[in-house]
C-alpha cells in the first residue's frame, strides 16, 4: 500500500511503534500459509455461512489477499461467481493462479483497487460479501461498512470476520524466562495494532461493536459465531513453520519493546540451533479463534 509523505511524518511524530506500514506483498507467503493452515476453521465457517445465504449468485471477497478463502467460497458455493477484491495486484495474481490450480477459474475473477471505493467498479450487487480481517485495515470502518452494505443485493448477506482471540502456540511456562510470554506479546501487539489503525489514512476511532455498526449501515444483524482452530502438539511441520513465521514477525514488529528477559526468551525460541526453540520443541501447538458477524440487507 502506498502512503503519502504527510502520513509518514504523522506516523513518526506520534508513535513509538514505527513500523505500522504493512507491505502486503511481503506478507503474501505468511497470509497464504496461515489461510491454508486455518482451512479446517474456514470449512466450519463456510458450512455455517451456507446455511445463512443459500445459493448466492455473486460472492465478493473484500480484501481477499492471496485468495485461499475466496477459493473456499467458490468451492462451498458451486453455483456462484466469485470476485476477489484487493489493493495488492501481486496478491490477486496468486489468487488467480490458485483458482486456476483448483479448477474454479471459469467463475473466478479479481478486481484491484482501494477499498471501499473500488467496489463501485463491480458490475452487479453481491449476494454474499465476505470481508475477512480486512475491514480493520481501512481508516473509516463505519463508512466502509456502509459502502459494503451499499453493494449488497436485496436479501444479500455481509459476513464480517473480525476479532476472536489471540492465538496460542506454547504452554504458559516454557521452561525458561518468565512464564506468560505470549500474554505479554499480545499486549504489545494490541498497542501496535492501535498505532497501525491511528496511522491509516483517514483513520477514525470507533467503538468496535460490529452488530451495532452493521445496524448503522442499514443491515439487520443475523448471527455471530466464533470458530476454533485446534492443532494440538505434537504438531505438523506446516503448523510449526507457521508458528516460526508468526513469532518471527512479532519479533520484528514489537520485539524491541520487550524487556531484556522476554527478548532473550523470544530469541531463544527462534534460534534454530537451540533444541528448546519452536523449531524443535515437542510442545508447540496452534490454538486460535476467529469470530464472524453476519447481517442481511432487507431492503
Ligand atoms: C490481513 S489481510 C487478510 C487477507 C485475507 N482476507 C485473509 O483473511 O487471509 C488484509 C488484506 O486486505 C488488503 N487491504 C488492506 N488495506 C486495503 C485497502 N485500503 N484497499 C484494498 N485492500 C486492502 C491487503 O492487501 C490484504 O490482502
Amino acid at each position: 500500500m502506498a502512503h503519502d509523505d504527510n502520513h509518514r511524518q504523522h506516523q513518526h511524530q506520534h508513535h513509538h511503534h514505527d513500523h505500522t506500514d504493512i507491505d502486503w506483498n511481503e506478507m503474501a507467503p505468511l497470509l497464504e500459509a496461515q489461510a491454508e493452515l486455518f482451512t479446517p476453521l474456514y470449512e466450519h465457517t463456510m458450512a455455517w455461512l451456507a446455511k445463512r445465504q443459500t445459493e448466492p449468485g455473486l460472492i465478493v471477497d473484500a480484501g481477499s489477499g492471496p485468495g485461499v478463502i475466496a477459493c473456499l467460497l467458490a468451492d462451498t458455493f458451486p453455483g456462484a461467481r466469485v470476485v476477489a477484491v484487493d489493493g495488492s495486484e501481486p496478491l490477486l495474481q496468486r489468487a488467480r493462479a490458485r483458482a486456476e490450480r483448483l479448477g474454479v477459474a471459469d467463475r473466478f475473477s479479481t478486481l484491484a483497487g482501494e477499498l471501499p471505493d473500488v467496489l463501485g467498479d463491480l458490475d452487479y450487487p453481491a449476494d454474499l460479501l465476505w470481508a475477512g480481517r480486512s475491514l480493520h485495515h481501512l481508516g473509516d470502518q463505519r463508512a466502509a461498512l456502509a459502502a459494503f452494505a451499499d453493494r449488497l443485493a436485496p436479501g444479500g448477506t455481509l459476513a464480517l470476520q473480525e476479532g476472536g482471540l489471540p492465538a496460542r502456540f506454547l504452554p504458559r511456562d516454557i521452561g525458561f524466562g518468565r512464564p506468560g510470554l505470549q500474554a505479554r506479546l499480545d499486549a504489545l501487539e494490541a498497542e501496535w495494532f492501535a498505532a497501525m489503525r491511528a496511522d491509516l489514512p483517514g483513520s477514525v476511532a470507533e467503538t468496535e461493536d460490529w452488530p451495532a455498526l452493521l445496524t448503522a449501515a442499514g443491515l439487520r444483524p443475523s448471527g455471530t459465531r466464533s470458530f476454533l482452530l485446534d492443532l494440538p502438539a505434537p504438531t505438523t511441520d506446516r503448523a510449526r513453520a507457521y508458528v516460526v513465521a508468526s513469532l518471527t514477525r512479532i519479533r520484528e514488529g514489537v520485539g524491541d519493546h520487550l524487556d531484556a528477559d522476554d527478548r532473550a526468551a523470544l530469541d531463544r525460541l527462534l534460534d534454530p540451533d537451540d533444541k528448546a526453540s519452536v523449531h524443535h520443541r515437542p510442545d508447540v501447538f496452534v490454538l486460535a479463534v476467529q469470530t464472524v458477524y453476519t447481517a442481511v440487507r432487507t431492503k
